[in-house]
């Protein structure tokens, strides 16, 4: 089933400079279930494209359905609320909420989804190793540690779909392929689809699909079987 489709987006910035093409046509379809790779040189589109598809931003040109319906642009009140009900999304530069304990941050999340579940924030902080700092606060803990929380805050109220910017950016080697098994098992349990931008092509094993972007169009778009690399 087909998830989203975008066809012909365009986000286009006009500067004193002139106009800046952060994304100039990106044309594709997701279907659920998906696992994408978004793969790119710094400054190609990665984030205003995953803000494009958060409703964060509204393209300039071109259109965006999501499961049956047309994504509002333009309107921060149903660009909130469409957020609200389909989208989980790790930041580039993560932003918990400093006077939430790690838990109360994914509480809070879950309540504003409508679907509050303690034991399940538990679990989740659980599969990201942070049982210990659950009554901490996110001044009290490493990055890679607040990271992790991000990443469980993300799933925590089940999205149609989980964006994430440099996910992994702030982890170790080690620690990053724990989060992705993880988060890989939690996508698929709820069946998640999820489009991860990144610069770490040791993520691709986590994925099904690669799409790669240079100076806001895509250049390649692959689909892996589970047997290749790419
Ligand atoms: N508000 C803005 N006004 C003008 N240009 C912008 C604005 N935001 C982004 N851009 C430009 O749009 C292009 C795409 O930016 P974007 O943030 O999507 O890149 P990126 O692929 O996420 O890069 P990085 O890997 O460094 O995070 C860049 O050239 C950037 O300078
Ligand atoms: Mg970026």
């Amino acid at each position: 089933m087909t998830l989203l489709k975008m066809t012909g987006v365009k986000r286009h910035y006009e500067t004193p400079a002139g106009v800046v093409r952060a994304l100039d046509g990106v044309s594709f379809e997701i279907s659920e279930g998906e696992r994408v790779i978004l793969l790119g040189p710094s400054g190609s589109g990665k984030t205003t494209l995953l803000n494009c598809l958060s409703a964060l931003d509204s393209p300039t040109d071109g259109s965006y359905n999501f499961k049956d319906g047309e994504v509002p642009r333009n309107h921060s009140e149903k660009m909130t609320s469409f957020r609200r009900e389909n989208i989980g999304y790790v930041f580039q530069f993560f932003n918990l909420l400093q006077d939430l304990t790690v838990l109360e941050n994914i509480l809070l999340i879950q309540e504003i989804a409508g679907n509050k579940d303690q034991e399940r924030a538990l679990e989740l902080l659980k599969l990201v190793g942070l049982e210990a700092e659950v009554n901490r606060f996110p001044g009290e803990i490493s990055g890679g540690q607040q990271q992790r929380v991000a990443i469980a805050r993300s799933i925590a109220k089940k999205p149609n779909l989980l964006l994430g910017d440099e996910l992994t950016g702030n982890l170790d080697t080690e620690t990053s392929q724990k989060v992705m098994t993880a988060l890989v098992r939690a996508c698929q349990e709820e069946n998640i689809t999820s489009v991860f931008v990144t610069h770490d092509e040791g993520l691709i094993q986590y994925a099904t699909r690669v799409i790669r972007i240079d100076s806001g169009k895509i250049i390649s778009d692959t689909v892996l079987d589970s047997t290749s690399e790419e």
